[in-house]
């Protein structure tokens, strides 16, 4: 199966299972898992500790200037660093969330982050997780599939995840957020938040993970055959 470099694209809204689902199917495919939100979170988290406010269109695009981001992987698994800083756990926050999803929007970021993710795809058998990944990123991705589930079940989960991290958080504010940047998402002008017309479509609202692991599992392999 991985003779040939093969790119799987898998977008969705925030909380749909994305990242979790698609780092168990690279480990187990050998692929390599790209986290393409952690690069918008880097440049949110950036943003948010320089009072960058994102209507200041001169001021994001000075800041880009200032700002690297790389990945690596260690032991499998993919870490970000922000100028050299290993950011991976610190942008897990509710406020760099709200950050990235404000920042995405605006077309310089889009552009400055989009060679590096094109880059990766290029070189690897990846996995890419984001939002508009089989519509602008990797059009010709060999398999396409968007990843979502109703929003209460997406803040359930979320909010455990947060809990369970030591985070304050309620589950109203965690529901508030996740549709706040549904909108934000879907309704930007430039690479919004929709599946592309090639994509199969996964709903895991009643899947639990690892059924929703072999739902996917089973659309890539019939795509691959
Ligand atoms: O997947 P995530 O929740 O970590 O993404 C954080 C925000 O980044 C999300 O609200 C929208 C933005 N994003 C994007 O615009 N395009 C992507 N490919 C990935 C994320």
């Amino acid at each position: 199966m991985n003779t040939k470099k093969i790119n799987i694209a898998i977008d969705g809204p925030s909380g749909a299972g994305k990242s979790t689902i698609a780092k168990i199917l690279a480990r187990e495919l050998g692929f390599i898992y790209v986290d393409t939100g952690a690069m918008y979170r880097s440049i949110g988290l950036y943003m948010l500790r320089n009072g960058v406010d994102s209507t200041d269109l001169p001021a994001v695009q000075a800041a880009l200037q200032g700002i690297e981001i790389n990945i690596a992987y260690v032991d499998g698994a993919q870490h970000i660093y922000l100028n050299g800083e290993d950011v991976s756990e610190l942008i897990r926050t509710e406020a760099v969330s709200k950050a990235a999803s404000a920042f995405s929007a605006i077309p310089e970021v889009r552009a400055f982050l989009l060679e590096l993710q094109r880059g990766l795809a290029a070189k690897n058998s990846v996995i890419m997780d984001g939002r508009d990944i089989g519509t602008v990123i990797l059009p010709n991705a060999e398999v396409k599939i968007f990843l979502t589930a109703d929003d209460t079940a997406r803040a359930e989960r979320r909010y455990k995840e947060l809990i369970e991290k030591g985070q304050e958080v309620t589950f109203e504010s965690v529901l508030e957020n996740i549709r706040q940047r549904d909108k934000n998402d879907s309704e930007r002008a430039l690479a919004p938040l929709k599946p592309a017309e090639d994509a199969i479509l996964v709903d895991t609202t009643k899947l639990d993970l690892m059924q929703s692991v072999e739902a996917m599992k089973s659309v890539i392999l019939e795509k691959m055959k």
